[in-house]
């Protein structure tokens, strides 16, 4: 029987261009969905993974087809879904016209969310999520990259919940700082904390222990490192059908355009910027 095949994009060794591939559609195992693949997302992450600079569970299998966020449809029922690709555990990545994820990964999309608005939702919408339970309930808080992906939902979900988001530039001190951008600003951030407030950083690759971020007038910095939320990613979905909650989309680009996607998030020479997320269309 010939194999079932797609078009997907992913690099054949670390470093090396992302091509367009064509390689066999996995079939669905016990517990698993197929989903036809709408709209994936773009993540700074992304460019981690085929760079090398990323840790997976087990050995890398080439080709690697990055790509944590997917919507579309369950091949097997026609539901509309979108996914966590969890590629940490899965390697399965969304740049892809299909992906094969354990089910737990996968969530009912309701009617009139289009998958375009969805995608960008999941990696950084968790991540967001897990930022507010790292500070718990505070008054005032700070996040300073609150126009990137990360940063704007926890905006959004902190002002949900009753926290004053304060603007970068007020001064003063602030219960709670969470950064999504590293290095100096993260330091910056870390300084606006009041004494004994609370403090977490969604960029870790800055983290230095026992540096500048180590537990300093009594705040404990706390790192983020997203793990799958099958709940939080229902909460997610939820708000984003009444909306209540939105990722901003700056750019739709055909899955093959996907280095440029990769050149723009990169900041390459010559690229031009985009303020939202960057989706991939197969
Ligand atoms: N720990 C985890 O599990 C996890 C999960 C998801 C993401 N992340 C990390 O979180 C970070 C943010 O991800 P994202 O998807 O939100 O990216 P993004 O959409 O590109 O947002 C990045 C934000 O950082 C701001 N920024 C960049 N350089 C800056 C600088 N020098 N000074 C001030 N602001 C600056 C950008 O502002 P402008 O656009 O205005 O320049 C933008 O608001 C990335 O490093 C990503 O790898 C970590």
């Amino acid at each position: 029987m010939n194999e079932r095949e797609m078009i997907a994009v992913g690099v054949e060794t670390f470093g090396g261009p992302l091509r367009t591939l064509r390689l066999p559609v996995t079939a669905a195992g016990p517990g698993e969905v197929l989903v036809r693949v709408a709209a994936a997302a773009v993540n700074p992450a992304d460019l981690g993974m085929v760079a090398g600079r990323y840790r997976w569970n087990d050995e890398v299998r080439f080709p690697l087809v990055p790509g944590y966020d997917v919507a579309g449809t369950d091949e097997a029922t026609g539901q509309p879904v979108v996914a966590f690709t969890a590629h940490k555990s899965t390697q399965r990545g969304g740049y892809a016209e299909f992906v094969t994820l354990p089910a737990d990964l996968v969530v009912p999309l309701p009617d009139g969310v289009a998958a375009v608005d969805a995608a960008p939702l999941p990696l950084a919408g968790m991540t967001a999520l897990q930022a507010l339970d790292a500070i718990d309930e505070v008054d005032t808080l700070l996040v300073n990259g609150p126009r990137g992906a990360v940063g704007s939902l926890i905006v959004q979900l902190a002002t949900a919940r009753g926290t004053t988001v304060v603007p970068a530039d007020d001064p003063g001190p602030v219960d709670a700082a969470v950064d999504v951008v590293g290095g100096a600003v993260a330091r910056a951030a870390f300084d606006r904390v009041r004494d004994h407030g609370r403090y977490a950083t969604v960029v870790p690759e800055f983290w230095v222990p026992g540096g500048p971020f180590a537990a300093d007038r009594g705040i404990t910095p706390q790192v983020v490192s997203v793990r799958h939320d099958r709940n939080g990613l229902v909460e997610l979905v939820e708000h984003l059908a009444a909306g209540t909650l939105t990722a901003k989309v700056g750019l739709v680009l055909p899955l093959t355009d996907a280095a440029q996607a990769h050149r723009i998030v990169g900041r390459s020479e010559g690229a031009p910027k985009v303020t939202g997320k960057i989706v991939l269309v197969p």
